[in-house]
């Protein structure tokens, strides 16, 4: 199957130029609030997408296992660098679009700050759910591109796009914001029900970040977060959904599936063969690479 590009992070240093040193303590800080309002306490096997270098896996502590699954091996290795190689993680390097797991096995997913790079979102979406048991919690970040500075920036034609049109917008090459409503029809076509929207990060806004105290900033911004379930005019939307249908339980030991064929793979490090179409896949620095690499 053809899937869209992937956006590369390999070699990048985004962790600590965006978030260390990039001035977004109020981002952060306001989506931990949101993670705390819709995580469950406690959960079994919890997939990480477009985890990066781990910097929201602290906040699954309730998770007895956490797998960060991003396609950089780069931010992996930094993500293992920062939360060790303990039995509780499992780093793997592959791609939203080709997962590398059996259906049905997690009780639990989510996708902060990744959607956006998707130019399929839909077809993302499709393969999370995928791998998903049925009644799994799945929560999702996304870039809103309904959002009061759009809104505000299109009124006074310092923007050509509309933001009230349904379809994506690519601002940068494979960077997407989307109308929440469209999200949604794509949540409900992949058999994701939506329990509970937050709208977070409304005043991600340079000079009040420069002049107000951090915590009156994420207070603010805890205080309007519900308001998410009524409407959405932040940047970012995090929703808390239900996978519905029924999902064959994943086989008791399987976890791994070939993403180039879809055939079972034994978990046998250092290497992962597929006895269907012969494809090996290394596993290097306590990460499994299951990349598909060009023949
Ligand atoms: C903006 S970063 C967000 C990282 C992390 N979720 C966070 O919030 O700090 C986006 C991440 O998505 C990963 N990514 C982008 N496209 C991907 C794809 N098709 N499959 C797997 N990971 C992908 C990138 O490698 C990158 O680490």
């Amino acid at each position: 199957m053809n899937t869209p590009p992937v956006c590369d992070y390999e070699g990048s240093d985004y962790q600590t130029s965006f978030w260390d040193q990039g001035g977004r303590a109020y981002e952060d800080g306001v989506e931990e609030v949101a993670l705390k309002r819709l995580l469950p306490r406690t959960g079994k096997l919890m997939l990480e997408l477009g985890a990066g270098a781990g910097r929201n896996t602290h906040r699954y502590q309730g998770f007895e296992q956490v797998v960060l699954l991003d396609y950089s091996f780069t931010q992996l290795q930094q993500a293992r660098q920062r939360l060790g190689g303990s039995e509780r993680y499992r780093y793997v390097a592959a791609d939203v679009y080709k997962l590398p797991f059996v259906e049905g096995l997690f009780d639990s997913a989510t996708m902060i700050r990744t959607l956006h790079h998707m130019a399929d979102a839909r077809l993302a979406l499709a393969q999370v759910r995928r791998v998903l048991q049925s009644r799994a919690m799945f929560i999702l970040e996304f870039a809103n591109k309904r959002n009061i500075k759009s809104i505000l920036r299109y009124t006074f034609k310092r923007q050509s796009w509309n933001p009230f049109s349904p379809e994506p917008i690519e601002f940068a090459a494979l960077n997407f914001d989307f109308h929440p409503a469209t999200v949604r029809t794509w949540l409900r076509l992949c058999q994701l029900s939506v329990e509970r929207q937050l709208a977070v990060s409304h005043f991600r806004i340079p000079l009040l970040k420069r002049i107000l105290p951090l915590r009156l900033m994420v207070w603010m911004d805890a205080l309007l977060q519900p308001t998410g379930n009524l409407w959405q005019l932040s940047p970012s939307v995090f929703v808390r959904n239900r996978a519905v249908g029924e999902t064959p339980s994943a086989p008791a030991g399987a976890f791994f599936q070939c993403p180039a064929c879809g055939a079972p793979l034994a978990d046998t490090p250092p290497e992962l063969v597929c006895e269907s179409c012969g494809r090996t896949y290394p596993v290097e620095d306590g990460i499994y690479d299951l990349r598909i690499k060009e023949e």
